[in-house]
């Protein structure tokens, strides 16, 4: 098995004044910190347009921003990592502002003894994507004779095939790919992971894990949010492409791999491309049965009128844009063929949810009727669930006590917060830390991403030019359009509408 090291480094977060880096990525720094997994010669390098001095930058993206009300920190903990954080003002377009970066970067690698490693992670705008390595390059800060120079970004990897292949290329230009490490953040989650294990480690799942005894698998993230001031970004996106394409993708890609031959980057994501590649495209004529979408309108919601997809600021009045996207859809190959692959993200849905149920198939016979529909047994099924109330459930039949031979339908559950050590690291602290490590084993492959994008891009297409492909109106609140039940032409089935706690009967609950 591979060893990672951690070693000395600088990491430099383009975009540092922004959001993302004030509200994830320097809280994950600061908790890595504080539980002791970085090296005393570390330091953090903040980027950005806005004029801040060294000072500024500690006080408004750390001192200043709550951080010490965490319980990993102390507030010794906190000034002490508050002394390794430095910022540079640089416009990141400008070629040749670049040499006081590189002059910065010399400067801290002296003091810290960081022997030339640096992370360079662009929390920016995508349209940056291919400006920053490329003036990187022209300074000669991509690499270094003796230590690492590693480049993360973070989705959306380009905006269809074409694109993300011409990112590929350009981000390939400068860096390794094995230097190149993608977020998607699904991947950090601690649940999402827990996928490889239960699959892998476990002899009663992986002998059913296939076309004889599943019936179906469905995937669910759901959010109740809506644009939440993001409506000039997500106009130009959609659940597709922000979710679908990424998140999604990565979520069927290990629930439906075959095993690695190894815990190791390049066994995982080989395993993950050739899934990717046994999945069927959806002909043009057909993205209308099988792909539908939807959006948002105003609705009530607990009492509270909630605007609609196209009033919320910075959205088009006649936008096109789908905020809900379901896919039906097949992988043709020895394990899965003719197992339906069912698919569904939005938002404004009735909870925030992310969920994975796969459906195994009736036994042959009929010898017991269940107590809920005397016609017929519910199918069992196993819910992994990603988010929240993090856990397993297995649902199956029992005899209902009593004098007849009626199936009664129970759960039984795992769930994480039942772990005595069930402290759920954040997304971005794994990722980050296997990014310093070098392990790229979460990350995503540009071959993955491509092969994604080759999957996806004919049902954005026929989206985009075909105006006979209804985009369905939702109320906020609700499960989605309608449309999206049809999905599943298996009569006795339907979607499972997870509730906010795992449970097994999910005709009455809390949301
Ligand atoms: C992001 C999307 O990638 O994932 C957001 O851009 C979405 O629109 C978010 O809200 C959901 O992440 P999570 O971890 O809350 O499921």
């Amino acid at each position: 098995m591979q060893t990672f090291k951690i070693e000395p480094l600088i990491i430099v977060i383009f975009g540092a004044s922004g959001d993302l880096a004030r509200r994830k990525l320097i809280p994950a720094i600061y908790d890595l910190f504080s539980r002791g997994l970085l090296p005393k010669n570390f330091a953090l390098l903040g980027v950005g347009r806005t004029k801040y001095t060294d000072d500024q930058f500690r006080q408004e993206s750390f001192l200043g921003n709550n951080f010490l009300d965490n319980p990993a920190g102390t507030e010794d903990a906190g000034s002490d990592f508050s002394n390794h954080l430095f910022y540079q003002a640089l416009d990141t377009s400008d070629v040749a502002q670049y040499e006081l970066l590189k002059s910065r970067l010399d400067q801290l690698d002296q003091n810290f003894n960081t022997k030339g490693n640096c992370i360079f992670y662009l929390s920016t705008p995508p349209s940056l994507y291919g400006t920053i390595p490329a003036a990187l390059a022209a300074h000669g800060l991509h690499q270094h004779p003796s230590g690492f120079r590693r480049l993360v970004i973070e989705k959306p990897f380009g905006y269809d095939l074409v694109s993300a292949v011409k990112l590929n290329r350009t981000l390939r230009g400068y860096f390794l790919e094995d230097n190149i490490f993608r977020i998607d953040h699904y991947l950090g989650k601690e649940t999402v992971q827990n996928l490889l294990v239960t699959r892998f480690s476990n002899g009663i799942f992986e002998p059913l894990w296939n076309r004889n005894y599943i019936q179906h698998i469905e995937i669910t993230s759901a959010e109740d949010i809506g644009v939440e001031g993001r409506g000039g970004y997500y106009d130009s996106s959609g659940a597709m492409r922000d979710m679908l394409q990424n998140h999604l993708l990565q979520l069927v890609a290990l629930v439906a791999m075959e095993p690695p031959i190894a815990p190791t980057a390049t066994a995982i994501r080989s395993e993950k491309n050739k899934l990717f590649q046994s999945m069927m495209e959806v002909p043009s004529a057909q993205v209308r049965q099988v792909a539908i979408r939807g959006q948002y309108l105003q609705s009530h919601i607990r009492g509270k009128v909630v605007r609609g997809y196209r009033e919320e600021p910075g959205v088009d009045e006649k936008s096109r844009t789908e905020t809900f996207a379901a896919l039906k859809f097949s992988i043709e190959n020895w394990r899965w063929s003719g197992v339906p692959f069912y698919i569904r993200t939005g938002k404004r849905l009735p909870t925030r949810v992310a969920e994975i149920t796969i459906t195994f198939r009736k036994p042959p016979q009929r010898l017991f009727r269940s107590e809920t529909d005397l016609m017929n047994q519910a199918n069992n099924q196993l819910v992994i669930r990603i988010q929240p109330d993090e856990g397993l459930l297995l649902n199956f039949a029992v005899k209902k006590p009593g004098d007849s031979f009626l199936a009664s339908n129970v759960g039984m559950d795992f769930r994480y917060s039942e772990l005595g050590d069930a402290d759920i690291p954040e997304a971005y602290e794994r990722l980050l830390l296997d990014c310093i490590k070098g392990d790229s084993t979460l990350f995503a492959h540009g071959e993955s991403v491509e092969l994604s994008w080759r999957f996806i891009d004919p049902i954005l297409q026929a989206w985009q030019h075909d105006p006979e492909i209804p985009i369905y109106g939702y109320p906020a609140g609700s499960w989605g359009p309608i449309e999206a039940d049809g999905l599943i032409e298996d009569t006795d089935l339907k979607w499972r509408n997870p509730c906010r706690r795992l449970t097994s009967d999910t005709n009455f609950c809390e949301l």
